[in-house]
């Protein structure tokens, strides 16, 4: 455990640059399938206001996190992938890529969050799922949950979420 701490201590979290490219797109590949990997690369370099992170270790990125805006509420961001490389796992680096992800999105005005996922992990930051039952999307339950940046940002809105269509072509040949 004293050796997880020194080595999340080490770690740095910052914006994707066009020299990690590669790298997160290897990551994905390893972490989930080059599909995935593609539509990472496809948003990273699209000209919407994608936010895309890595944690980095000894000039290695280990950990990479994609929130891809979608259309339904004003300044709505999905959150997906989120990935850290099975060998610097349960070291808290997901958590600081989410931490660190949520606060350069409040910072840039996002209002809201909504991600598919483990519904234990998200709650940590805040995530419900009542809080994603105004989103009307054939995934809706238990794992769908989402998080106001700003207070009331989805209290008065309800109705369909928009999602580019690389994400949802990926996600329909996953299920
Ligand atoms: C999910 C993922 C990014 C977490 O990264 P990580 O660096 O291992 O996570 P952290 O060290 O910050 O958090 C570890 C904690 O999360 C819990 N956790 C990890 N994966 C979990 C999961 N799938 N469901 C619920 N809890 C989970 C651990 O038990 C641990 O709990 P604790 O803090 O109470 O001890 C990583 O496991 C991963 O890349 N998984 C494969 C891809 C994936 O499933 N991504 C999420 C898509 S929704």
């Amino acid at each position: 455990m004293a050796e997880h701490k020194s080595i999340a201590a080490k770690v740095t979290y910052r914006e994707t640059g066009a020299s990690d490219r590669a790298h997160v797109r290897a990551l994905q590949a390893s972490v989930y399938d080059s599909a995935m990997a593609g539509v990472c690369e496809a948003l990273i370099s699209s000209p919407a206001e994608t936010l895309s992170l890595v944690a980095e270790l000894d000039g290695e990125v280990i950990g990479h996190i994609l929130l891809t805006p979608v259309t339904g509420p004003d300044r709505t961001l999905a959150l997906a992938p989120h990935a850290v490389l099975p060998a610097w796992r349960d070291m808290q680096i997901g958590t600081e890529l989410v931490r660190h992800a949520l606060k350069l999105a409040r910072d840039r005005g996002w209002r809201s969050v909504f991600v598919y996922g483990q519904p234990d992990y998200y709650r940590r930051f805040g995530f419900r799922s009542r809080t994603a039952d105004c989103a009307d999307v054939s995934w809706q339950g238990p794992r769908f949950l989402a998080l106001e940046l700003e207070a009331g940002a989805l209290a008065r809105w309800s109705g369909p979420l928009d999602y580019p269509e690389a994400y949802l072509a990926v996600a329909r040949a996953k299920n």
